[in-house]
């Protein structure tokens, strides 16, 4: 089974080819992305209206070169698959309206897919990991926690009270004057930093529940950073320093709990499997503590390559061959959602509303 996959849902327009064997193995087949960060950098973040006219502007040449990439034609493919959310509106417009519009024209079923579920299903495109495994899924959007059962079979354990990881970072490092995206940034300025300087709060630590919350540690950033205005690159490494080692604490504690009560839960599950995904995975701190974490509690840490962590359409694509080979198909009319939470069934933390849960 062969799949185009289409991401659009926030600054990366990517489409890919993955194929699917009768035993459940996956094979990317064109792995195309096209960043946006150099559209954006002069605004510090992600603008959606910039990013919708990027996304419209670029996606049929990124299409044509994932198909180009892997030697086929439309017509080669079983289905045409989207990212429909969660992310920014306008992109998911032009990725769905693209992909539903492409499914037509050749006659091939078309699959609208949730960007978590894609990121969720990763490790089974690139190991073939078994079922059940937990998830920590950390990016500029998301930091949730997510019990995989199966496919369309999430729950949520844990998810942030306020700001995403990611955000948390590229917040940070736009109060220090440092250069967007600020995850790598900041974990640039941090190598040469003391962690101990400053004792920056450990948001929810301790507590049973497995959510995050980040907001009290941006606010401390700020204030240590305007107590000592102006700051010197020694500060800047400090605050990026101590900054890291509270998250790394914060997300050692949490995901610390949520291996107990996967242990509980699963104790028949020989090897256990932690998977990262999402930008923030890519920070060799963090990771080195998890590793260590993992390795003390006898699981195994699986992290895709960094290219399949972040935002990509293999992912999308991988998702919908999951989904179609039990037989699922979505209609025409199916339409885009901003919000799209994996658990339908968790109570929405913030942003509850008209459109739905935001995380
Ligand atoms: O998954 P991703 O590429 O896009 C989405 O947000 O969906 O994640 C981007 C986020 C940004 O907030 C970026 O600052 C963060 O991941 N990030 C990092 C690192 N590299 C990227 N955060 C911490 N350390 C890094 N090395
Ligand atoms: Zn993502």
């Amino acid at each position: 089974m062969r799949v185009l996959g289409i991401e659009t849902s926030c600054d990366e327009t990517a489409a890919a080819v993955v194929e699917r064997d009768s035993t459940g193995r996956g094979r990317i087949l064109a792995d195309v992305v096209l960043s946006q960060i150099a559209e954006h950098a002069a605004f510090g973040g992600v603008v959606p209206e910039i990013a919708a006219r990027a996304h419209l502007e670029a996606l049929d040449r990124v299409i044509a070169a994932a198909l180009h990439e892997s030697g086929l034609a439309l017509s080669d493919m079983d289905c045409i698959s989207a990212t429909a959310g969660p992310g920014l509106i306008g992109g998911l417009i032009v990725g769905t309206m693209t992909g539903k519009a492409l499914a037509y024209a050749c006659g091939k079923p078309f699959l609208a897919i949730n960007h978590l579920e894609a990121h969720a299903l990763t490790p089974r495109l690139t190991e073939g990991l078994s079922f059940p495994y937990l998830l920590l899924l950390v990016s500029g959007g998301h930091t949730q926690i997510v019990l995989v059962r199966g496919v369309g079979r999430y729950e949520r354990w844990g998810t942030t009270i306020d700001d995403a990881l990611g955000e948390a970072f590229d917040k940070t490092a736009k109060l220090l004057g440092l250069p967007y995206p600020g995850g790598p940034a900041v974990e640039r300025a941090a190598a040469d930093g003391n962690p101990g300087r400053f004792v920056f709060p450990r948001p929810l630590k301790g507590e049973s529940r497995l959510d995050f919350s980040f907001s009290g540690l941006k606010t401390a950033v700020r204030q240590a950073a305007n107590e000592l205005a102006p700051l010197t690159d020694a500060d800047v490494a400090d605050i990026c320093a101590s900054f890291q080692a509270a998250v790394a604490d914060t997300l050692a504690d949490r995901v610390a709990r949520a291996l107990n009560r996967f242990r509980e839960q699963f104790a028949a599950k020989a090897t256990p499997a932690l998977v990262v995904a999402g930008g923030v995975a890519a920070n060799t701190t963090l990771r080195a503590r998890l590793d260590a974490l993992c390795h003390a509690s006898g699981f195994r840490l699986v992290a895709p390559p960094p290219r399949l962590c972040t935002d990509n359409a293999a992912m999308v694509g991988w998702a919908a061959a999951e989904r179609f080979a039990r037989g699922e198909r979505d209609a025409l009319d199916v339409a885009p959602r901003s919000r799209w939470p994996l658990d339908e069934a968790a109570a929405p933390l913030i942003g509850s509303g008209r459109r739905g849960a935001k995380a």
